[in-house]
């Protein structure tokens, strides 16, 4: 199978890895890749939102799969333009994507569909903001609603900070706080058939102890020792498998991964977000455990096969991933800087490039690398994806100390 990759970041790169791995995959082209995918793949340059752009990129290749990793192109309608050459592609429709697309869309769906979710408004003025945050109380939470790689929300106990963060959105959701630890869990679905990866954990804020604002994500683990045994079963039976079956009576079937944000909440897990495409960096340590060849799982969804696919394997364990930053992010992160030490196994890019001049390895991004690593357990995980870390050197770069620290502890509550 020939495999045309879309994307470039962190989770790109682990992708990427799984995909050249499977014994399926003869070729694999990623655009634009980056520095750690063209170790696996060969490198296409390529305008990744532009819709027909990449379709004809996917014909000139040959490609009998497109996977789509990033939401720009998803919410853009590449996979539209692809699957209109007949070509299979892992990833939603534009209309589908707007369930990441549109937190207003989403929140509807969710309402229609009967998902437990934390109530909200959509508000259109400065007037009816402040009488949303005023019902729900602090802490509040406000929401970008368009598309903003997991940085438009604002989560604060400081009323005046919430009405400038939505007095500075054009759209604005506002919503009731929900209390509980987080869990990402990814679903690969053809739109009928849906199939759960394992949990993972993100940490969403940027500094030790859920400190600071909040960024795309600073590091994740796999699995959740923690959580209930039926954790899945559960948002299967009360969130997927309703939201794929509003998305088909709306006539927008949703097919690709979807990518579902809950709080276990003291009243069960309640939706914080979708997402249309794989989470990063929860990618990089989930695809670590899968022992399932991936290109076929992706293949089957695109292909609308699922219900046919053996149950996924995974190898015993855990596996943990810490994003390392560059200087200034979230707010204003610095690239340019030279980065040693990152060209090895377990070392995933996100934000890199070759520097024009002399070919050096330079951030290109706020979210620079990621180490992954796997171990019998979190505690050998976490102490592994650390020490990996520890070999790179990028000036002003900081990262968070305790990623998996409390679950490899045993002190998530829920
Ligand atoms: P989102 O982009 O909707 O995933 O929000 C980013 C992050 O903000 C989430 O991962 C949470 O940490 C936090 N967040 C968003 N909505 C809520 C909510 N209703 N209650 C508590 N935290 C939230
Ligand atoms: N890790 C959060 C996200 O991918 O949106």
């Amino acid at each position: 199978m020939r495999v045309l990759l879309i994307g470039g970041g962190g989770r790109e790169h682990a992708l990427a890895l799984s995909l050249a791995a499977d014994p399926a995959v003869d070729q694999l082209i990623a655009a634009p890749g980056n520095p750690g995918i063209a170790a696996v793949a060969e490198l296409r340059e390529v305008a990744a939102t532009d819709p027909a752009a990449v379709a004809a990129l996917a014909v000139e290749t040959g490609a009998d799969l497109v996977v789509i990793g990033p939401e720009a192109p998803l919410v853009a309608g590449v996979a539209d333009a692809v699957r209109a050459k007949g070509i299979a592609c892992f990833g939603p429709s534009g209309a589908a994507a707007q369930l990441e697309g549109s937190k207003a869309f989403a929140k509807d769906v969710m309402a229609a569909a009967g998902v437990p979710t934390a109530r909200a408004y959509a508000c259109a003025d400065a007037e009816s903001a402040a009488r949303a945050l005023d019902e729900f109380g602090p802490p509040y939470v406000v929401k970008n609603d368009g598309l903003a790689a997991g940085k438009g929300v604002v989560v604060t106990n400081d009323r005046d900070a919430a009405l400038a963060h939505a007095a500075a959105c054009e759209r604005v959701v506002i919503e009731e706080y929900l209390d509980g630890p987080e869990v990402s869990l990814f679903v690969v679905t053809d739109g009928e058939a849906a199939v759960p990866l394992q949990p993972a954990q993100d940490f969403k804020r940027v500094g030790d102890g859920d400190s600071g604002p909040n960024t795309g994500g600073m590091g994740a683990y796999t699995p959740l020792d923690w959580a209930p045994a039926d954790l899945v079963d559960e948002v299967l039976a009360s969130t997927v498998h309703p939201t794929l079956a509003e998305m088909r009576r709306r006539g927008t079937p949703f097919s690709g991964l979807l990518y579902v944000g809950l709080a276990l909440t003291k009243t069960g897990p309640r939706v914080i977000e979708f997402n249309a495409r794989f989470g990063d960096p929860e990618t990089q340590a989930v695809l670590a455990l899968l022992d399932t060849p991936l290109a076929g799982v992706l293949h089957a969804a695109a292909t609308g096969t699922l219900a046919t696919l053996p149950p996924l394997r995974w190898r015993p364990g855990a596996a943990v991933t810490v994003v390392l930053a560059s200087a200034g992010y979230p707010a204003a992160p610095r690239t340019g800087d030279v980065i040693t030490g990152a060209e090895r196994a377990g070392i995933i890019h996100a934000g890199t490039a070759r520097r024009a001049s002399d070919g050096a390895l330079v951030s290109a991004g706020g979210r620079v690398v990621c180490g992954t690593a796997t171990g019998l357990n979190l505690a050998t995980a976490r102490t592994r994806a650390y020490a990996l870390l520890d070999g790179v050197t990028l000036a002003g770069a900081h990262r968070r100390s305790d990623i998996a620290q409390a679950a490899a502890e045993g002190r998530v509550r829920h």
